[in-house]
């Protein structure tokens, strides 16, 4: 199928460090809060730890070799900040930063623009040690190596992603402690791991800057999203009423709490709501200091709520028994990218990319070799479709990377979620390129000739 896209829309794969690089204290690389998660007992599916990963620390070369040949225009991977800050205090590990100076050389040099992650969840274990993001001074820290790594790529990395999806910091690193570093905090601790997180995005849009102006800042924000039931006027007001209601416990995994003081300098609207005391204890100073707006926003999509109207106000929609869902539970909703995405781009006008998108599949290689995935391939057309849409509609949407370029450790469920367009035999780190590998190679070269 053929799915028409602008010849300059961007094409590309993400990663992460701690999910594929492996070796995380090689070279003076210091821990991150998740080489500590792994070794505690009882906190991944089967006591797998990021230890080798993908090996790409040492197999990057291969990883740039698929991008070169799907032909993605950029790679989202990040930096891991403890690789390369170990103690989070400026003094930095040299070698560390040369690991990403030969990635992002070989990547230039094989046509394919970087888009570097600072923050994908690889905080320093010495930053945790002092209070983490529960304290500011994560965030001073944060900006810090920011800034040095802007001027250090200057003129090679022009995409910058501040953090990625602070609210899985908030409600799963710091509230459910389902992901490193396991604290379990109440809603006035995690609003100020929020807080910390918007101050480090403020702080470090400007270092940034500072260290290159024609950098283009952006942060990776996930939340609830949503679409109508059925495409009238009610249920699209409804949608767009459920995508950003704060009902009281519910603002953590939203993108209006994260982006509305980025992008506008205030809090949603929660007079009379649980929230109330949280926002008003954000002083004018910090605001004014997370109030950076990006020059784009990431948006990591994967599916939504179908929403209905009631009475003036608005209900999720059911689920029917056998809804359509990936292999580790997610609903597959495409509308996720034609609405979902529409009603996020009304609110903030800024320039998208969908910094994230993919599914699971239960791959296996096949007896004759090869890994056949028709369910990401269906998945993949479905989704495109849904997003060509939203671009129709008028959003200013200017790529699409596809999580993930390779399978990889995927967080407290350890190896079994494989998202990866390349398959990995974990035994050995050897990559195999998945039909869907092809189908997207086929569909990025229809969009290039036009
Ligand atoms: C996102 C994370 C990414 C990966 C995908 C499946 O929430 O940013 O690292 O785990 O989900």
């Amino acid at each position: 199928m053929n799915i028409p896209f602008p010849r300059d829309f961007l094409w590309g794969a993400a990663s992460s460090a701690y999910q594929v690089e492996g070796w995380a204290t090689a070279d003076g690389g210091g821990p991150s809060v998740w080489d500590t998660f792994t070794h505690t007992p009882g906190k991944i599916a089967d006591g797998w730890n990021g230890d080798v990963a993908c090996d790409s620390y040492h197999r990057w070369a291969e990883d740039v070799a698929l991008l070169r040949e799907l032909g993605a225009d950029s790679y989202r991977f990040s930096a891991s900040w403890a690789r390369i800050d170990p103690q989070a205090d400026g003094r930095w590990n040299e070698a560390g930063i040369a690991y990403y100076e030969r990635l992002v050389d070989a990547l230039l040099a094989a046509g394919i623009e970087p888009a570097v992650t600072l923050y994908h969840w690889e905080l320093p274990q010495a930053a945790e040690d002092r209070g983490g993001w529960t304290v500011c001074g994560t965030a001073e820290a944060f900006a810090r190596y920011a800034g040095m790594m802007a001027a250090r790529f200057r003129g090679r990395v022009r995409i910058w992603y501040t953090l990625n999806e602070p609210q899985c910091t908030v409600g799963i690193s710091y509230g459910d402690g389902v992901h490193a570093p396991g604290r379990k905090l109440d809603a006035a601790g995690q609003f100020r791991v929020l807080v910390n997180q918007q101050l480090a995005h403020g702080l470090a849009q400007r270092a940034i800057k500072a260290a290159d102006p024609h950098a283009v800042v952006a942060i990776a924000s996930t939340g609830r999203a949503c679409y109508p039931l059925e495409e009238t006027p009610e249920d699209i007001a409804a949608a767009r009423a459920a995508c950003f209601s704060t009902n009281g416990g519910d603002w953590a995994f939203t993108h209006h709490w994260l982006l509305d003081p980025i992008c506008f300098g205030r809090y949603p609207h929660c007079a009379g709501t649980a929230a109330e005391p949280l926002a008003a204890s954000v002083t004018p100073e910090e605001l004014e200091t997370m109030h950076a707006v990006p020059d784009a926003l990431g948006i990591n999509i994967y599916n939504a709520h179908a929403v209905r109207a009631v009475d003036g106000g608005f209900e999720f929609a059911g689920r029917w028994p056998g809804f359509p869902r990936t292999a580790i539970g997610w609903p597959v909703t495409p509308e996720a990218l034609d609405w979902g995405v529409r009603i996020l781009y009304e609110r903030y006008r800024l320039p998208f990319y969908i910094s994230e998108n993919g599914v699971a599949c239960a791959d296996v290689v096949s007896l004759d070799g090869q890994v056949h995935d028709p369910g990401r391939i269906d998945f993949l057309e479905r989704y495109l479709l849904a997003l060509r849409r939203a671009l129709d509609a008028g959003v200013d949407l200017r790529g699409y990377y596809y999580w993930a370029l390779t399978d990889n450790f995927e967080w407290s469920r350890g190896f079994d979620a494989r998202f990866g367009l390349a398959y990995v035999d974990f035994r050995t780190c050897e990559r195999l390129k998945k039909d869907s590998f092809h189908w997207m190679q086929g569909q990025i070269a229809r969009c290039k000739r036009g």
